[in-house]
């Protein structure tokens, strides 16, 4: 900072010195998106004389009352000591640049705040300079999130659209005449800055129309189909208990015969691979491919046999690109085989095992810890055991083999509904709610990290998937008291706790 200060009063007081020396910034100014990255460059002439040479910059992001420094290279070494810690491990100076006469700063995973006017400061044996350039960043209104409720009081509607960008947008809604409605929208600003917008319309269930909401700096949108979209309500009268159980009975009848054809398929796709393994059996083959034009219908339903196969390595592989460094992975175990055995424990406070935390079929455990006593860690663990089987340093602690699929989801960023988070959260963006229920059965593990009550959407949801759930465990990781109604819900969980250190 000192030194840029001098510098700047060096570069006013001294022009003879500077007139040979100059530095242009690339551009005026700089968009780029949240999350992101950005190069930002300054051109200083005349070029190094030679690799040695002496060199200075200073890369500094500036308002009225306040100065951040981002980089500063002194004498070919980067001074990290005074830089913001706002840009710590997130800027590079393009060294390999600046022999060819370029400061050139990279910025990555762009925040909100690294908007503003940026000084590049250069000073070589040969004079110094300095010029600004702006960087504005933004963050474009990408997926909406829908919700349709009843209104109290009355026969309306309420529609909700959500979503989540930078700057503020507007919100506009549309019938189907496209003829303008007027909602109310609020907004608030999450923790990472981003604006984040609901806005509601009431509306009435009884008059078929479709309503849009669109948010306008970016054009996104959803639409509802009332009253088509309409959930079916709680109260039900007795025509409609008729209807749904003649339903019910017709769907039992269609899973009976699809599982009935599926274990044909099963069989069939083995006959097959015999069939092959026993050459010149000719005869079998070719009543095997007579047998597969017939049934097209149950090679279909093989695959999606196959399909869930896939699904596990899908979900596999998934959470392997976000597995954790070395010396995590290493922190991760030194807390399980260490730490954990003495301060795992159930609710008479007598220590119990890492395995303890599996949840038997059809079972809810909430794993209770305060901010900081290691629940993320456990959620790691679980993970990357599951991830990667009987290979993991610590398959002997917690055997996680009767798990087929392992579902996880970081509650901290919830923002739309159970399902909706799944999808979005796991890149399951192609299944439906349907398939993801058949899905969440006894063979699926449903782990919840950090979970609060507070967001209506999502706890509503789990809510219901926790009441109507058919043999899916599930853990539930949270602070004490942040999870009231759900704990309410669940009538016959078991409740771990982790003890802070002591
Ligand atoms: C808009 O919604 C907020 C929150 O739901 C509510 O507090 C406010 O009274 C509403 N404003 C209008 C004009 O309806
Ligand atoms: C900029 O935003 C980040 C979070 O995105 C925050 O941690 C940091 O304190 C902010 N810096 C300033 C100067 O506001």
């Amino acid at each position: 900072m000192d030194w840029a200060v001098i510098l700047v009063l060096h570069v006013m007081f001294q022009p003879s010195l500077s007139v040979l020396f100059t530095v242009e910034a690339e551009r005026t100014m700089y968009e780029s998106k949240f999350g992101e990255d950005v190069v930002m460059g300054c051109r200083f002439q005349p070029k190094l004389s030679n690799h040695q040479a002496a060199l200075q910059v200073m890369w500094q992001w500036f308002t009225s009352t306040l100065i951040r420094e981002v980089y500063h290279l002194d004498d070919w070494k980067q001074n990290v000591a005074t830089q913001d810690p706002d840009y710590l491990g997130r800027v590079v100076l393009l060294t390999e640049e600046l022999h060819k006469g370029w400061a050139k700063l990279k910025i990555s995973r762009l925040r909100i705040n690294d908007s503003g006017t940026y000084q590049c400061l250069v000073q070589t044996g040969e004079g110094a300079d300095y010029k600004t350039t702006t960087l504005s960043v933004v963050a474009p209104y990408k997926s909406v999130t829908k919700h349709i409720e009843k209104a109290a009081g009355g026969d309306d509607m309420l529609l909700t659209c959500l979503s989540e960008g930078y700057p503020e947008s507007p919100v506009m809604w549309q019938n189907g005449q496209h003829q303008t409605l007027s909602s109310n929208t609020t907004s608030v600003t999450t923790p990472e800055q981003l604006v984040q917008v609901t806005s509601r319309i009431r509306v009435r269930s009884s008059a078929k129309d479709s309503y849009k909401c669109i948010f306008t700096k970016d054009g996104s949108s959803a639409t509802f189909q009332i009253p088509d979209e309409i959930p079916v309500p709680q109260k039900r009268n007795d025509a409609l208990i008729v209807v749904l159980s003649i339903g019910v009975i017709i769907v039992a009848l269609i899973i009976a015969m699809l599982f009935y054809r599926r274990q044909k398929g099963f069989r069939f796709h083995c006959t097959r691979n015999l069939s092959v393994d026993g050459q010149g059996k000719s005869d079998s083959v070719a009543a095997c491919i007579a047998k597969n034009k017939d049934n097209e219908e149950e090679i279909t339903i093989f695959n999606e046999g196959c399909m869930e196969e896939n699904l596990g390595a899908f979900l596999k592989n998934h959470y392997s690109n976000f597995s954790l460094s070395t010396e995590m992975t290493h922190h991760c175990e030194a807390f399980a085989v260490e730490e954990l055995p003495h301060r795992l424990q159930n609710n008479e406070g007598k220590s119990v095992s890492l395995q303890a935390l599996l949840p038997k079929a059809g079972e809810v455990v909430f794993l209770e810890g305060s901010p900081g006593s290691g629940k993320t860690t456990v959620a790691h663990i679980l993970v990357s055991s599951w991830t990667e089987g009987p290979t993991h340093a610590l398959s002997k602690r917690v055997n996680l083999s009767t798990v087929r699929f392992l579902f996880t989801i970081d509650c901290n960023r919830v923002k739309g509904d159970f399902f909706q988070e799944i999808k979005m959260q796991l890149s399951l963006l192609e299944k439906t709610e349907d398939e993801l229920r058949t899905l969440l059965t006894s063979e699926a593990l449903l782990v919840l990290d950090g979970y609060r009550e507070g967001n209506h959407f999502f706890d509503e949801s789990l809510r219901k998937f926790v009441m109507e759930r058919e043999g899916c465990r599930v853990l539930v990781m949270s602070c004490p008291r942040h999870c009231p109604i759900l704990n309410d819900t669940v009538v016959t969980g078991r409740t771990l706790q982790i003890q802070n250190k002591v």
